[in-house]
Parts: structure tokens; C-alpha cells; sequence
């Protein structure tokens, strides 16, 4: 719990936080602010959010489109009836092809996650958003008009990009901008968009497989969030913790007065980032105050987020059940998944203020683990629909456990654990870690998963296990807490083992 700050701010009221109440005891001169209240923050984080329903309408976009019919034909990996001398693809240029979809979408977001830890420190948060997402539009663009594999190749590494410039921006914008005992519910936002856009397209897919043309909904659909997001930026404010070090006093004035009801204990915390200014390269990896330490954890936390399998579910869902069912199916079964992934993150807005982050990441990684277990056996098995359904309902418990803790918690919890001073390198680091990973599990899944799903199963249960301990012995607990106070609490951190009460 946070011990700093005016009493005010340590009995949020939502209906009370008016600005010039505000004014009137912290004397501060704010006297152009409008009497904006929490919506107006909930509001800003929303539209940030947008970042996240484009970045999950890729998601379960692309994975669909491997078992539409036009999408086969257009690509060759099957003869349509009419397609006279088409020769299909055989299995391994299929495996080929799908990899490198999705590969190369993660090598572009790998590369769109470090770039913008530079855009957004140079450029300030807000326009880093716009530009994201027009780098998306023109990977979109290209990949909907794909008329050969080898542009959608090219238009995966831009539309990745795009995706993972914003995974970048928009938590950050949304930490920086959130009051902290709500940082954790807002930074939700960012996975509950995710799912909500992984959820959309799976719904739309059911329909889309019926048309010839719909694979290119699938991919090019999701340009309009990016055109809202861009349209409603003209409207938000700057973070005020990025004015504090590159704008004017006024400008910082202006903006707090915008998005926060806190505004003297957000002053106090952005007058005292101004005067530490940025951090170089050599800082970010440099053991002063922990920092190497934290980056590192930051990187391995979002590989574990990876290697425990999620995006083998989610880009491979209809593939995997397309096994035990017949496409319709699949498709049907990966909507239902992903409407329990969207439907359990709001366990996590209810939560994740009041319980903590490590808390919920370690009971997640606990309800992960048998079902990732109970999936590898059942993939051994004889795959009859009987086993089909078995698999679905592990996978869903194992989507619950993923949806309330390592989903949205990590995209929290990484922000949070660097000072202003270093955040935008240290999450650019952490960021490309996490599409590294993404990467690596969609690229080598279909040809793992060919040789033995099972084993496939059992190594991502064997990585959450590692990361429910890589939680206990070396993360601290970040909620509610200001950005000094958990300096201090890296600071004072001792691993489990080394604790009494361990
Ligand atoms: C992960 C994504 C994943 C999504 C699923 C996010 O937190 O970073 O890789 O696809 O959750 O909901």
C-alpha cells in the first residue's frame, strides 16, 4: 500500500475528484482545468487500448484463415474444383508457410517493440501511438491484398511492426497516465482489447470462412481500430511523466490537469522525474539500483509468458482441434476458447488492485500446469472426438488460469517495475522479449506439434512450473505502489530462499 501522497488520493471518490477541488487545497495553478473526473482517464486508456484489439484481431485472424477454403486456393496449399493444373502444397511447405506467417510477424514486432523504446523516449507517447499504428495500416494493407505468399511475408513483418510498436506505447501510456490505485484495473484495458479482438475475429471467421475474399477481412479488417485510434488521438493528452522531461512547465500543468485527480502527488513524483531526466543505454544495463537485475527479469518473465504455450492455442487453436473435429467445428471450439479467454480477464480488473500481481500470477501458473499436463496425455491418446472434447475443456481451464494472471498481469506488472528514468529502454527490452518468444512458439509449433503434440504439451507445462518459481523467489510485489517505493522494495527484495519466511 502506498504510503506517500495527500490524504485525498488515499480515498479515491470518484464521484468527488473534480479538478477544482483540487486546485483549491493544493494551490496549484490549474486554473484552465476542465472538471474531468476518472471516466475522462478511463476514457484515455480505453482509446490507447485500441493497440490491443488490433494486436488480437491479428492474432486469431491469421491462425483462421490456415483452414479457410479461399485462403487454400488463393495460396495454393489446395486446388480449388475449377483450378485446372494447380498442383496443392504438400504438408511441409504448408508448415513452412504458416511458420513464417506467423514468424515473421514476430520478428517484426521484436523489431517494433526495441524502435519505439527510442520513438516514444524522442517523440513522447502520444504521437509514437499514431505512428504505430500507421505502420500497422501499411503491413495491413498489404497483407489483405497479398496476391502471392511472398507478400504476405512482407506484409506480416509490417503490420507485426506496427502491432509491436504499440504493445510497447500503449501500456506504458496508460501506467503513466493511471492514478496508482487503479493502475493495475487500467492496465487490464490493455488484455482485456487483446481478447476483445481475438474474439471478434474468431466470431467474424465463422462467416468469413464462407467467402472466398474473407481471408483478407481476416487480415486487413482490424485497419479501422488502427484509423479510430489515430483519429482519437487528436484528442488525448500527452503522458504527463514524458512532458515532465521533455516539456515545458506549463504543458505538464496542462496535462495532469487532463488526466489525474492526484494531481500534487502526480506533480511531486513528475517534478522529481524531471529533475533525473533520462537514463543512457549504459544505465539500463547497469546494476545501479537493480536495474540489470530488473531487466532481466522483465525479459524472462515475458519469455515464460510465451513458452507457456498460449500462442500455440491461440494461432494454432483450429489447427490443433481441426484433429479431433471437422473445420466447422474447430472454428466454433477456438470462438468458444477465446470468449472464456475475453470473459476471464475481468476477473483480473476485479483483482489484481486488491489481491496483487504475484498473487495472481502464481495461482494462474497453478491452474495452468495440470491442464497443460492433462492435454499432453490426452494428445497421446487415440484422437477420437470423446478425447476432442477432453482436450477442450483442459484447454479452457488453461485459458482461465492464463487469462486472469500471465496475460494481463505481465503487460501491468512491466511497466511498473522500472523508474521513469529508464522505463521506455527497459520495456522496449522486455517487450522484444515477449515477441521473440511469440516468435520462436509460432514458427516452430506446427512442425513440433507434427512430430508429437504431446511433447509439445508437456514443455510448456515444464515452463510455467519454472515460472511460477522464477515469480516466488525474484519478483516483488508492485501494487499500489509509487514508482519510489518500489525502488525501494527491489532494493530491499531477498530471494525466497534467503527469507525467513520462505
Ligand atoms: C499475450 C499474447 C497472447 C494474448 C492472449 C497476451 O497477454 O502477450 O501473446 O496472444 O495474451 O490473450
Amino acid at each position: 500500500m502506498s504510503t506517500s501522497g495527500s490524504i485525498k488520493s488515499e480515498q479515491p471518490d470518484d464521484t468527488q475528484n473534480t479538478f477544482s477541488d483540487v486546485d483549491i487545497e493544493s494551490g496549484a495553478n490549474l486554473a484552465i482545468a476542465p472538471k474531468r473526473t476518472k471516466k475522462f482517464i478511463i476514457l484515455i486508456a480505453s482509446v490507447a487500448a485500441l493497440g490491443g484489439l488490433i494486436f488480437g484481431f491479428d492474432i486469431a485472424g491469421a491462425g483462421a484463415t490456415f483452414v479457410m477454403g479461399g485462403f487454400k486456393h488463393h495460396f495454393k496449399w489446395e486446388c480449388a474444383h475449377d483450378d485446372i493444373g494447380c498442383v496443392g502444397a504438400s504438408q511441409g511447405t504448408m508448415d513452412r508457410d504458416k511458420g513464417l506467417i506467423n514468424g515473421l510477424f514476430g520478428i517484426g514486432a521484436a523489431i517494433g517493440a526495441l524502435l519505439n523504446s527510442r520513438l516514444a523516449e524522442q517523440f513522447g507517447r502520444r504521437i509514437t501511438l499514431g505512428l504505430s499504428a500507421l505502420v500497422f495500416i501499411f503491413g495491413a494493407s498489404i497483407q489483405a491484398w497479398a496476391p502471392v505468399m511472398e507478400v504476405m511475408w512482407a506484409g506480416r513483418i509490417f503490420s507485426g511492426m506496427g502491432i509491436g510498436m504499440l504493445s510497447m506505447c500503449s501500456p506504458v501510456y496508460i501506467g503513466e497516465c493511471a492514478p496508482e490505485h487503479i493502475r493495475g484495473a487500467l492496465g487490464t484495458l490493455w488484455q482485456l482489447a487483446i481478447t476483445i479482438g481475438i474474439v471478434l475475429a474468431s466470431a467474424m471467421n465463422i462467416g468469413l470462412a464462407k467467402l472466398d475474399y474473407g481471408w483478407r477481412i481476416s487480415y486487413g479488417g482490424n485497419i479501422l481500430f488502427a484509423v479510430i485510434l489515430i483519429l482519437c488521438l487528436a484528442f488525448m493528452p500527452e503522458s504527463p511523466r514524458w512532458l515532465a522531461a521533455h516539456g515545458t512547465e506549463e504543458q505538464v500543468k496542462e496535462s495532469l490537469s487532463k488526466i489525474d485527480s492526484e494531481v500534487e502527488k502526480l506533480q511531486h513524483e513528475v517534478e522529481e522525474e524531471r529533475k533525473l531526466g533520462q537514463a543512457p543505454w549504459s544505465e539500463v544495463f547497469s546494476n545501479k539500483n537493480l536495474m540489470r537485475r530488473r531487466v532481466i527479469l522483465g525479459f524472462v518473465l515475458f519469455a515464460f509468458q510465451q513458452l507457456c504455450g498460449i500462442n500455440a492455442v491461440m494461432f494454432y487453436a483450429p489447427d490443433i482441434l481441426n484433429t479431433f473435429f471437422t473445420e466447422s467445428q474447430a472454428i466454433t471450439g477456438t470462438l468458444v476458447l477465446n470468449t472464456i479467454n475475453c470473459l476471464s480477464t475481468f476477473i483480473t480488473v476485479a483483482t489484481v488492485d486488491r489481491f496483487g500481481r504475484t498473487k495472481l500470477l502464481t495461482l494462474g501458473g497453478m491452474l495452468m500446469f495440470p491442464c497443460l499436463v492433462a492435454c499432453g496425455i490426452l494428445s497421446v491418446a487415440e484422437q477420437t472426438q470423446g478425447v476432442g472434447y477432453a482436450v477442450l475443456v483442459f484447454a479452457a481451464i488453461y485459458i482461465i488460469g492464463f487469462a486472469f494472471s500471465w496475460g494481463p498481469v505481465l503487460w501491468i506488472v512491466i511497466p511498473e517495475m522500472f523508474p521513469y528514468r529508464t522505463r521506455g529502454k527497459a520495456v522496449g527490452i522486455c517487450v522484444m522479449s515477449n515477441w521473440i518468444f511469440t516468435t520462436l512458439v509460432g514458427a516452430v509449433f506446427p512442425v513440433a506439434s507434427t512430430a508429437s503434440l504431446g511433447a509439445c504439451f508437456f514443455f510448456f507445462a515444464g515452463a510455467i512450473f519454472v515460472a511460477v518459481g522464477v515469480v516466488y523467489v525474484f519478483q516483488v510485489e508492485t501494487a499500489e505502489k509509487t514508482s519510489e517505493e518500489i525502488d525501494q522494495a527491489y532494493e530491499n527484495h531477498k530471494p525466497a530462499l534467503k527469507r525467513k519466511d520462505w
